[in-house]
Formats: C-alpha cells, structure tokens, sequence
C-alpha cells in the first residue's frame, strides 16, 4: 500500500468509529462538552458546540488542565445525558466508564491500556496512527463533527488552528498524514488555503521588524532581541519600513519578502548558524480565508496563539466565544489577555535565563517556583530551548495555586527521532511518585508532590537515559 492509501485508510476506519456514536448523540438534548484548556482543545470544543448548535441541542462546557479524579467527580455531579470529551479522555478511559455516564471521547492523547469500553471512543492511535504529529484532539473533534451533520466543513479551519496549536507541523515544516485530508476538507470549502512562507511569528498583526526583533524558532543571530539591529538590517536590504502605518509582513510584495529571507539566509550563513536552523525559517503556513486580514484570527499560528492567552488564564470561555464566531467583545478581550500574555512570556524567559538551567545525565530542568504561572511553564520551556542544550530535553517547574509541583517537559523532533518519548517518561516517573502525568512524545506533563521533586527528576534523567542510548 502507498503512503496515501495507508492514511486514506486510516482516516476512513476513524469516520467509521465517528459514525458509530451519531445517532445517539442526535438524539441527545442535554449534552455536556469537556475539554482541555488550550488551543487544541478550545477549538476541539467551539467545533462540536458548534455542530451541537447547528442540531439545536442544548450543551454546556467545562474546561479542565488535566482529567483527574476531581475533575471526573464535577462532571459525574452535573447530571448531563450525554458527555463528550474531547482533547482529553484517552488516557482516562477505565475511570470515565466508572462513573456509569454515556460517554463519547475524542482524543489524540496516547490510550491507556484498558479494556473499559465508553459509548464510543475515537482517537487516532487507535487506527495505528501518531496522535502527536497526526490528528490533533480539534481534528478528531472535525471529524466527528462532519458525522453529525452535513455542513460542519467550515469547521476544518479550527481544526487546523488546533493541529497547528499541538504544533504538529513543526516536525517537519508541515502538516502531514491526516491532518492533510483536512487540510484539503477546507481548501475545497473555501476555508483555508496553504502555501509556503517564513515561519516567524506575526506576519498578520506586527511590523515586520518586530516579527524579526521577537524570531525564536529560528533563533536569527543579530537579529532576534535586537530592534535597533532589524530596523537597520530592514533599511539596509532596502526595506520601507512605514509610511503613516508600520509595515506587516503581508504588506510587502513578493519580491520585497524574497529580499528579506535571502539576506536573512546570507547573515545567518555569516554567522555560522546551521543549514537545518535555516531551513526552518520556511515552511507552509495556514490562512483562514473567511477571518478578516490583519487580524490574529486570519493566521492559524497567531490564531492559536490568542487562544493559549485566554485558555491558561482561566478565560476559556473567552477563547470557546472566539471559536463559535464572536468578533466584538469576546475578540476583544481575547485580545487584551493576548497582550498580557506576551509580556508574561518575556518575564519568564528573563526569569530562566537569570537563574540558569541545570544539566542533569539526559536531561536539564529549571525551577520557577511561583515566579511563572503553572499554566505557561511549558510554553516557557519550549522557548527557552534559545538559550539552552538543544541535545537533551527540558523540564520546568512551577508550584500550582494548589501547592503541588507542575512539571512541564520539552524535547526537540531530533531528539524524538532518536527514540525520546516524554510522555512515557513522565507518566511512569510521575506514577512512581503519587502523581499523574502524559502527553506527548514531544511535550508532555505532569502533577506531583512537591517534596518527591529530586526523586522525580531522578526517574525521569533514567527514563529519558533508557531512550536516547535504545
Ligand atoms: O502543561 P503542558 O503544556 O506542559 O502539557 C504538555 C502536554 O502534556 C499537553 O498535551 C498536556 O495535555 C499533557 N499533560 C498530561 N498530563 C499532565 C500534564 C500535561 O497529559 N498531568
Ligand atoms: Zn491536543
């Protein structure tokens, strides 16, 4: 079987599993929606409250960072006919179905191993497909959305923002496997269209010597952190840079933008940062086409990025009203959350570079005690791979409201490609433990005591060790 006919397949054995619950949960009037607070799962969310919506059915949402027994006792206690989980659940399975409620997950998180059966259960490894790089928790959502009703395909545009959210294209430049029978969903309904671009954040909304001065991932030497130096290098590859009006990225025409990546390419050359690091720098972007120009909303990237900042401050519903197509005030103060966001992001990374990262054997880690909320630590961490050991991942702490530990860990696709799998070191460490941890192979999670931090960072220096030397 070609590659092509093995995703085709793949992605028809999950319509079919998606088929399987719809007539039930048509019938369904009461319904309860559960998700996850972040890009995947508020869009994972807006999609199926949207299809709920469109069937006139009455629904609720919650929104929860993990799926823990407290958290499974709150939606035991509010009674609803019908829950569907989605972005979460998977890992859950034996606990949702003892709590005798009907229940459909949609996940992309790795299953637990259980023979417990829910009324249905989609999720893209089931299939024999890699939920981290695949099919996001909004995807699998998509689709179970498309198998309620006709006319939910405007829907895959949400299902991108998530996919890109996971970050699930950076892997290798783009989105792949299912995601991509998406991808062509909403291409076809005139939804999204994709093509190749810079990767650097904020070709929507920031002035183009901004988009360079905040460039992470690539990290571009002489440039990122540097205003005074983008201004200038931008005038000098002949750049305007405003009139009345700073210029976007999406200002410049095309030869003007083939300017700027060329002499970004030749600096960097210059300065000894790697072919692969450059070849970062382009890759294929997403455009919703029915989102107005210049706005966060039309950028799948920038999109999600507005979501995080409403989700893991306690706005989720902000971020759910956004999704279900609010453009006046939930927009609004999406964005205001936005700007705080990003100032919070600076005032971490400032935090970690000032007080250093530990190397352990396989691993590093940095402590922020209650300096970084437990919510962004892991958005943290994944950025402070600009100033860290990329060949070894990273593990962040931060004390949660509650007084426990939250530990958020973040490997690179190199690493993953020889053998890292965070979740499953995380889960079993924490396990070990007395907490509760998962994810991803590439960014996964975990909750433990506080005074079992040394243990915990032991088990998981030996776990990671195990992997990379396999
Ligand atoms: O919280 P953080 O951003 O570090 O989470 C990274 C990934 O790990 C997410 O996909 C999240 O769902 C997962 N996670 C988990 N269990 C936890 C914490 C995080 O599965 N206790
Ligand atoms: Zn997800």
């Amino acid at each position: 079987m070609t590659d092509g006919q093995e995703i085709g397949k793949k992605f028809a054995e999950l319509r079919k599993l998606c088929q399987a619950p719809a007539d039930e949960i048509r019938r369904q009037k009461n319904v309860l929606v559960v998700s996850h607070v972040d890009a995947d799962g508020l869009t994972a969310a807006g999609i199926i409250c949207t299809a709920l919506d469109r069937l006139n059915a009455e629904y609720d949402s919650f929104f929860f960072r993990q799926l823990d027994e407290a958290a499974l006792k709150q939606v035991a206690d509010q009674g609803s006919d019908l829950v569907i989980f989605t972005d979460l659940g998977s890992g859950m399975i034996k606990e949702i179905c003892e709590l005798g409620i009907l229940a459909v997950v949609a996940d992309h998180h790795k299953p637990a191993r259980s023979d417990a059966r829910p009324m249905a259960h989609i999720n893209p490894h089931l299939v024999g497909a890699d939920g981290a790089t695949q099919l996001s928790g909004s995807g699998v959502s998509f689709l179970l959305a498309s198998a309620l009703a006709r006319g939910n395909e405007d829907q895959s545009a949400l299902a991108i923002v998530g996919a890109v959210g996971d970050l699930q294209d950076m892997a290798s430049g783009h989105l792949l496997g299912l995601n991509r029978q998406i991808l062509e969903i909403g291409s076809k309904a005139g939804a999204i269209s994709f093509f190749r671009d810079v990767k650097l954040f904020g070709k929507q909304t920031r002035p183009v010597f901004k988009m360079l001065e905040y460039s992470q991932d690539p990290y571009l030497p002489g440039l990122s952190g540097d205003e005074d130096a983008c201004i200038a290098f931008l005038k000098e590859t002949g750049i305007r840079l405003g009139g009345e009006k700073w210029r976007r990225w999406i200002d410049l025409c095309q030869e003007e933008k083939a300017r700027v990546v060329t002499a970004i390419l030749h600096k960097g050359l210059r300065s000894g940062i790697s072919n692969i690091k450059l070849e970062r720098l382009i890759g294929e972007v997403y455009i919703l086409l029915r989102e107005r120009e210049g706005t966060e909303l039309r950028d799948a990237s920038e999109y999600s990025t507005l979501l995080n900042a409403t989700a893991r401050y306690g706005h989720a519903d902000v971020g759910l009203q956004v999704c279900m197509g609010d453009r006046d005030k939930a927009f609004e103060e999406a964005q205001k959350l936005l700007g705080q966001h990003r100032q919070n992001l600076v005032n971490g990374l400032k935090l970690v570079s000032s007080k250093g990262i530990t190397p352990l054997r396989s691993i590093q880690y940095f402590d922020a005690g209650d300096a970084i909320l437990d919510t962004i630590v892991g958005i943290v961490a994944g950025m402070s791979f600009q100033m860290a050991d990329r060949s070894r991942p990273i593990l962040a702490f931060a004390r949660t409201s509650q007084g426990e530990l939250k530990v958020s860990a973040r490997g690179t696709q190199d690493l993953v490609r020889l053998g890292l799998d965070l979740a499953d070191a995380m889960s079993a460490s924490a396990r070990a433990v007395g907490g509760i941890g998962g994810g991803h192979n590439v960014a996964a999670g975990a909750t433990i005591p506080p005074q079992a931090k040394q243990e915990f960072l032991e088990l998981v220096d030996a776990a990671v060790s195990r992997q990379l030397t396999c």
